[in-house]
């Protein structure tokens, strides 16, 4: 594969663990997953983890899973690489991986004294990537034959992914901050 064809799969593929962070922060609020609960002093996840954005970020990542199936041959055309569909198991499990990181970075800050919305440079830009990373290789061993973690994420498309996912993190963060959608620019 040329560079093109590596980095444009590589955003193909992630998008759907993309969407469900920002589509969160968008419907955040309402009962927190941890209820209130702490571990120790400090909560178990804090304020920022709600069933409600945890919901609705799941759902957008498979409502554009199930889109980008829908046009993956016209796109790939027009652009000239041939991208890849989401198996039905990946469709669910990325975008849900991708809110588990999430949640698991907030525990993680919660442990080592983090504040809510305090960054933790590294595990904020790649916590979703992990746990859609994570979570679709377990459906990979579980449902799916074909092993398409594996398949669709070379080492070439791995390293675009690692580079490229935490300068588009910090771009669209900066983007949520100066429209008012986020508190913070990280
Ligand atoms: N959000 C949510 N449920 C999630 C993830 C995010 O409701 N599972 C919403 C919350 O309103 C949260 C906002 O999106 O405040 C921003 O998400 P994030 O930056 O991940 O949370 P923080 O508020 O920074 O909290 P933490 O320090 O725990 O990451
Ligand atoms: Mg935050």
């Amino acid at each position: 594969m040329d560079l093109f064809a590596v980095v444009a799969t590589a955003f193909w593929v992630m998008l759907p663990a993309y969407i469900p962070n920002n589509a969160a922060v968008l419907a955040g609020g309402g009962r927190p997953i941890d209820g209130g609960r702490r571990l120790g002093e400090a909560r178990l996840l804090g304020d920022g983890k709600t069933w409600r954005g945890t919901a609705v970020g799941w759902l957008a990542g498979v409502a554009l899973a199930l889109v980008l199936n829908a046009v993956v041959d016209p796109v790939s055309d027009v652009i000239g690489v041939t991208l890849v569909t989401f198996p039905v198991a990946i469709v669910v499990l990325f975008p849900l991986g991708a809110m588990v990181g999430d949640i698991g970075a907030s525990f993680l800050k919660r442990r080592t004294g983090r504040q809510r919305g305090a960054p933790f440079p590294g595990v904020d830009q790649l916590d979703f990537v992990i746990g859609a990373l994570l979570l679709g290789a377990i459906g990979d061993l579980l449902f799916v034959s074909e092993a398409w973690i594996s398949e669709t994420f070379t080492v070439e498309v791995l390293v675009v992914v690692l580079v490229m996912t935490p300068i588009l993190h910090v771009l669209t963060n900066a983007i949520g901050y100066l429209l008012g959608l986020k508190d913070e620019p990280y």
